[in-house]
């Protein structure tokens, strides 16, 4: 536990979808493993007026749901919800932010604010904090996405934090950012000197990168509705793991260097607009159709009116720097596709000359898979040969070596993202959160691309549920000869 870890930690939205799936499941993880401090009280809050034995009661039974019977016991159960208090607050009423202080008490030990809510509440929030002096040099603010719906919006979240945080004490949260894999990602460019040689245009070919979910809308029509495949995941989570994979080499693991490179990385991406998008982007929405065997309807009879939103994006951008020359990122996301997988595929260059070629054997170009979901995994592709007396000539064959699983897991168990960016959040370390500049690059090549859709009237195509997209999507790779790795 570092010395300056906040005493205290107030969650907003606490009733909501993600505090129960995600927030509270991964504090009581933290708890049980003592990385809580014994003292550290957790504050809720939310619209809904509860109690706090009531509030309590639907934490014990969300948890039971959610935490595997191995790890969850009577007593780090009873442990964990004697820490907490709930007080409802509707942001809209300054009386409720005075109750909320008296409940806080004396924020001299630091205090952790985490906004989990729409972001047309942030701007009354903070306010609200900053009246009744929440905003104090020792606290520090945690902000769940969305931030904002372009940049222009964004700016503006972005103005009424800074009004009261300094930007060494805002946390923007991309939960993408606290899975282990990825951060495997940057052991293994930074901790190897086997890939950076070859970690540039001269050795990698190209560069995929797939967020694929099965799920619909999973009743979040509203929001989802008008978000859409491309702000829901490009802006924030892929474009993220874009800039792990295309950074220079930061000087230290620390919040300044690494996100000064990542900075960069999203600041060389080509724009596309009205006059290339059509070539470098393929939306769709999702048809009725079947997802392992099971019948799944229509986005459009998901929602009560039509609606041009997608549910799939593919998109071929470019890192214009020196490394990057020439070398095609292929991203794509999507709901209601074959199977849950989140992966990036680096595809390396060939062998300049097969000394195969003559006796038939033919080589594949080794590519590195780094799999986020459904597990967590890195597997380097390689050939060898397959073993015989080879009268017939020499056969060789594709095998993955799989160099992270060990690591992975060296707990035993998986954590959950925001175990550690809570952690990082209550600590004080910035690494895994995105910083103003980087969040406003992200959206103002995302507004690019919507606003060339916009322009050009572009509008989605339909897939069948269950199928990798518009088999334009399909296209897009294939005329660069690249197939995607589904
Ligand atoms: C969220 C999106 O940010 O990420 C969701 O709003 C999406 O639409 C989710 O389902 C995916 O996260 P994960 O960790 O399950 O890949």
């Amino acid at each position: 536990m570092r010395r300056d870890a906040s005493q205290k930690l107030l969650l907003f939205g606490a009733t909501g979808d993600l505090s129960y799936r995600m927030l509270l499941p991964s504090l009581f993880g933290l708890a049980s493993d003592g990385l809580l401090a014994p003292g550290l009280s957790i504050i809720c809050t939310a619209h809904t007026d509860l109690s706090d034995g009531a509030f309590r009661g639907s934490v014990a039974e969300s948890l039971r749901r959610t935490i595997p019977t191995d790890r969850m016991d009577g007593t780090s159960l009873q442990r964990f919800l004697d820490r907490l208090r709930y007080v409802r607050v509707d942001v809209s009423r300054p009386r409720d932010f005075a109750d909320l202080a008296e409940a806080v008490g004396s924020t001299k030990g630091g205090l952790a604010i985490f906004l989990s809510m729409a972001p047309s509440l942030f701007q009354p929030t903070i306010q609200g904090l900053a009246a009744v002096g929440l905003g104090g040099d020792n606290v520090r603010i945690g902000l769940e996405k969305p931030l904002g719906y372009d940049l222009e919006s964004s700016r503006s979240i972005n103005d009424t934090v800074s009004g009261v945080f300094s930007e060494g004490r805002i946390f923007r949260v991309d939960h993408y950012l606290g899975k282990e894999t990825v951060l495997n990602l940057l052991a293994l460019r930074f901790a190897n000197s086997l890939f950076e040689p070859l970690w540039n245009a001269g050795g990698i070919e190209h560069v995929q990168i797939t967020v694929a979910e099965t799920v619909g809308l999973e009743g979040r029509v509203g929001f989802y509705d008008a978000a859409g495949a491309t702000r829901d995941m490009v802006q924030n989570h892929i474009l993220q793991l874009l800039t792990l994979v295309a950074m220079e080499p930061p000087p230290h693991f620390d919040a300044t260097a690494v996100r000064d490179e990542k900075v960069k990385v999203l600041r060389s991406l080509r724009r596309i607009d009205q006059t290339n998008v059509g070539a470098l982007t393929v939306t769709g929405q999702y048809a009725a159709g079947a997802i392992d065997g099971h019948a799944v309807p229509a986005y459009a009879d998901e929602l009560v009116a039509l609606s041009d939103t997608e549910t799939f994006v593919a998109i071929k951008a470019h890192v214009d720097t020196w490394r990057w020359k020439g070398v095609p990122f292929y991203l794509r996301t999507g709901k209601r596709l074959p199977s849950r997988k989140s992966e990036i595929s680096i595809q390396f260059r060939g062998v300049p000359h097969s000394i195969f070629g003559d006796v038939g054997a033919a080589l594949r170009p080794n590519r590195l898979i780094i799999s986020l979901q459904p597990n967590e995994n890195v597997r380097l592709l390689l050939m060898t040969k397959d073993p015989g007396l080879d009268r017939d000539g020499i056969r060789l064959r594709e095998v993955p070596l799989d160099i992270a699983i060990p690591n992975a897991f060296v707990d035993g168990r998986r954590r959950i993202a925001y175990e550690r960016l809570l952690l990082d959040l209550i600590e004080g370390d910035q690494t895994l959160f995105v910083r103003r500049d980087e969040v406003e690059a992200q959206w103002r090549w995302i507004d690019g691309i919507r606003n060339g859709w916009k322009a050009n009237a572009i509008r989605p195509r339909l897939y069948g549920a269950g199928t990798w997209g518009p088999s334009a999507a399909i296209a897009l790779a294939e005329r660069d000869g690249v197939t995607w790795h589904d």
